[in-house]
């Protein structure tokens, strides 16, 4: 009999999630404080969440949910609108958790058509932010009806990120989900204030995956996947040990009815499996010895938080990722929904 292969990793954190609201939140919530110490929590919900009487509210929804003894430590956001008051950027930084704000340009994703419709419009929250070292979470795509889908996040970068950056030097940025070789470059040439989320997703998949042989709704997300020459550059940006990238996964769980429809929605359910597939990711790329940064420590360097003292470990042994998960009474596919993951939780109930 060989050994069992294990591999064991400070707790890691999810520096980039959905858990949704309401009864959701009894699916959501569990399958990310069951493995994760801290979520960024993104905010959002119908309405968004966009003072920290709101945030704070929303996290204690969430917290009834976490798992017994968990210690899950939900990390709030605001939704940035045109209209933010700076003087809220004021009492965010007051709490301890209430870490950042998000922008989404308006209409560019799930719930974001009160966005920034112009970001001169929101310079006096941003430089509020870069005084007081509060992170601008940004969703770097462009909106503009001529720009090709495949490239809003490049040019996102041209015209927004890179003049924002130079207008706020001191401005901590975090380009979410990142998916295309130009946001990584642009990532590496920048100070150690601007950093990048990876999700599990556009480290496994590309635009091939999502289109060849039909379209598989459950695989279209925003940014939507790009062409494998993007994919490989992901795949070296989060092996390489570069503390500029780190874990977020990006689980952003919708009804089956409405990924599975003529005008399907954006997001993948990843947390059933989300550390279980990066495990797995790193362990192909014989790369084992490089998830714990990524996963564990860059994420809670960046944010200027204490990297978490428990540890978890996990084990090359295989289940299968159940078919559908409930949401309440909604039925949603998960992230490889029927099929073989390698990796487990050591000591997790058997799946
Ligand atoms: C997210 C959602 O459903 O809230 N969807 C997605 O495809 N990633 C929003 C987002 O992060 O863009
Ligand atoms: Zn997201």
């Amino acid at each position: 009999m060989t050994a069992a292969e294990l591999v064991t990793i400070t707790k890691p954190d999810d520096w980039h999630l959905h858990l949704r609201d309401e009864i959701a939140l009894q699916t959501t919530v569990p399958a990310t404080s069951r493995v994760f110490g801290r979520a960024i929590v993104m905010p959002n919900l119908r309405p968004p969440v966009t003072s920290v009487e709101m945030a704070l509210n929303y996290r204690s929804r969430i917290l009834k949910h976490e798992i017994p003894d968990s210690n899950f430590n939900p990390l709030m956001t605001l939704f940035l609108t045109d209209n933010l008051d700076p003087n809220e950027i004021v009492s965010l930084s007051n709490e301890e958790s209430v870490v950042a704000v998000k922008y989404y340009p308006a209409g560019a994703t799930t719930n974001s058509d009160t966005g920034v419709t112009n970001i001169k419009n929101v310079y006096p929250a941003i430089e509020k932010m870069a005084e007081l070292g509060v992170p601008l979470l940004l969703h770097g795509e462009v909106t503009e009806n001529q720009i090709d889908i495949f490239d809003r996040e490049k040019v996102f970068i041209e015209t927004i990120l890179a003049p924002l950056i130079e207008r706020y030097p001191d401005l901590k940025v975090i380009l979410e989900h990142i998916t295309t070789k130009d946001s990584v470059e642009f990532i590496e040439s920048q100070s150690s204030r601007i950093a990048g989320t990876i999700t599990i997703h556009h480290l496994l998949y590309n635009r091939n995956d999502m289109l060849v042989g039909g379209i598989k709704p459950h695989l279209y997300c925003l940014p939507v996947l790009k062409r494998n020459i993007h994919q490989s550059s992901l795949i070296r940006a989060a092996l390489g040990g570069n503390p500029k990238f780190f874990l977020g996964t990006d689980s952003a769980p919708h009804a089956r009815p409405e990924k599975e429809t003529s005008c399907g929605c954006a997001g993948i359910f990843s947390s059933p499996a989300a550390i279980e597939l990066y495990t797995q990711f790193f362990a192909e790329h014989n790369s084992l010895s490089r998830l714990e940064g990524f996963a564990s420590f860059f994420g809670a360097d960046f944010y200027g938080q204490p990297r978490n003292k428990e540890k978890i470990t996990l084990e090359r042994k295989s289940w299968r990722m159940p078919e559908q998960y409930q949401l309440g009474d909604v039925p949603t596919i998960p992230i490889m929904a029927g099929e073989i993951v390698n990796w487990q939780l050591k000591d997790s109930a058997e799946k």
